[in-house]
């Protein structure tokens, strides 16, 4: 989909279709109302005679608007105006992307960005609108044989701005919601995909493959005879039940300058958890496909990077794994040497997330990196916290906890930070090695696996995004979201901001 921005007078677009919206109850947008006067009041007459009360999710398509230069208008439904903020309105573009790709225009011209919405500005809704688009013409059906092809034919969708001074912010609005949305669509993808695909060498490969298509990214893959160079015995003891290799694959994005510390973003790829020989039950084990959805977030975020040429030094680290049982997988009971050299009881095999990103944290040491971010489809128990809207935040640095908190929101990829309190890591206590895996009861099941993680980022600044309950969809709609990808992108893209403020301090 191309996207452009345009300022211009809605009665003046020569297009196939024009975008308005209609406030509830029956109410015309300011660039409906200036159609409206322009060809002869058609649209207050339709409304009046009650064919659409604005509220959000109604839609009308028009043809042959009398005196009207466009093919089409497609009225969309906003909601009372006093009501409309960031939710809502991502409500009405979703729903508005969703009825136009339902049209037979090829070329639409969109006024939804003329919409107030509260403590959002014009970027904001751009942005908004192109994820949105986008979004809604995300299919994963490579593995059907019959392709139920939805006959698309929308190409082009230009987003109006107020005036010519809005053009070259509005332009770069589209260029973040294109790498945003492109980033999500290739975590969806992985996400999406089924585990005898997308085992550890398939996201090695997709990794070799993302950075072939981006020379801007560096890629390295350590095989497991070098993970047993280093010592990484935390993580070896999750694949030993597997047939498939693990791998720790390693991305790096230079372009900020060399001096400056890189941001590394760590995401868990157990590309299917059985739960190991503390098997999960049967009942949606299939969804475990989805643990590797940390994993595919680090890759759509680097792809984002890449695409949106940062001026900044990022590493993804993804360790790859599949957790099975078998003759030779872990036992409950075992103690392994983590590459910290902390020594680990494995009471449970199924908290195998903690396991790997452990000794990848302690990995990261040796890159002295500015922040440490980690992402991972970590605990059902998050999901019992938190439900299924934000993501799980924990940190050990207030002000980075703060800054993913102001992307979250700047983003609407929301995050809600848990306590990670000292008083909850005696909870990890054991008799036999320096901690265990796992508590000895449920409580606070998020927290403490933070808390465990946290013994391993005590050299640098880091925060935790808990995902389980985030990163796909349950039920019929069953399937990856591709967050956060929003978030990181927009966490990435205020570092820019930053260091390019501090550059224009150090220069005066
Ligand atoms: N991958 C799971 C977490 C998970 C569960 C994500 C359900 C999404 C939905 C993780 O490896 C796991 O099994 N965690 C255990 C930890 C427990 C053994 C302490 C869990 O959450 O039950
Ligand atoms: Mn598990
Ligand atoms: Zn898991």
């Amino acid at each position: 989909m191309e996207f452009t921005v345009k300022s211009g007078n809605p009665e003046k677009q020569r297009t196939a279709c024009l975008v308005l919206g209609i406030y509830e109850s029956r109410r015309l947008t300011p660039a409906a109302e200036q159609f409206d006067a322009a060809c002869g009041g058609y649209l207050g007459n339709l409304l009046r005679r009650g064919d659409l009360e604005g509220k959000p999710g109604q839609s009308l398509l028009l043809f042959n608007v009398p005196e009207a230069l466009c093919e089409r208008v497609l009225l969309i439904g906003c909601g009372r105006e006093r009501e409309l903020d960031d939710r809502r309105f991502r409500q009405v573009a979703a729903h508005a992307a969703t009825a136009l790709n339902d049209t037979g225009a090829t070329e639409a011209v969109v006024y939804l960005t003329e919409l107030t919405v509260k403590s959002r500005d014009l970027n904001w809704k751009i942005r908004q609108i192109v994820e949105a688009v986008e979004e809604s013409r995300y299919r994963f059906d490579q593995l059907k044989s019959k392709k139920d092809a939805p006959r698309r034919l929308l190409r082009k969708i230009i987003l109006s701005v107020p005036g010519r001074r809005e053009l070259p912010g509005g332009e770069q609005a589209v260029r973040e919601g294109v790498a945003i949305a492109a980033g999500s669509a290739l975590a969806k993808d992985l996400g999406n995909l089924p585990p005898n695909i997308c085992t550890p060498t398939y996201l090695a490969e997709q990794a070799q493959a993302l950075a072939r298509e981006f020379p801007t990214l560096r890629v390295e893959v350590l095989e497991e005879d070098e993970l047993e160079r280093l010592e990484m015995g935390a993580l070896l003891a999750v694949t030993r039940g597997s047939a498939q290799p693990a791998k720790l694959i390693r991305l790096d994005y230079r372009q900020g300058p060399a001096a400056r510390k890189p941001y590394v973003l760590i995401g868990k790829g157990v590309t299917f958890d059985t739960g190991g020989i503390s098997l999960k039950p049967g009942e949606g084990m299939d969804e475990m496909k989805y643990d590797m959805c940390g994993a595919a977030s680090v890759l759509g975020t680097l792809r984002a990077c890449a695409e949106l040429k940062l001026p900044l030094n990022v590493t993804g680290l993804i360790p790859a794994v599949e957790n099975m049982p078998g003759g030779r997988a872990s036992r409950p009971g075992d103690i392994v040497t983590s590459l910290s050299g902390q020594t680990i009881e494995i009471l449970n095999t199924d908290a195998e997330g903690r396991l790997i990103l452990c000794d990848t944290l302690t990995y990261a040491e040796r890159d002295e990196p500015a922040a440490v971010i980690d992402i991972a489809t970590l605990t059902g128990a998050c999901i019992i916290a938190l439900g299924r809207h934000p993501h799980g935040l924990f940190s050990n640095h207030p002000p980075l906890a703060h800054a993913l908190q102001a992307a979250a929101h700047a983003a609407y990829d929301r995050v809600w930070e848990l306590p990670l309190w000292e008083d909850y890591q005696e909870g990890l206590d054991s008799n036999f090695a320096d901690m265990a895996n796992v508590a000895g009861n449920r409580d606070g099941g998020a927290i403490i696996a933070a808390c465990f993680l946290s013994r391993f980022a005590k050299k640098f600044h880091w925060a935790h995004l808990d995902i389980a309950g985030t990163a796909w969809k349950t039920g019929k709609a069953k399937g990856a979201t591709g967050r956060p990808v929003p978030l990181l992108v927009r966490y990435l893209l205020d570092r820019t901001a930053e260091a390019e403020r501090e550059d224009g301090r150090a220069a005066h």
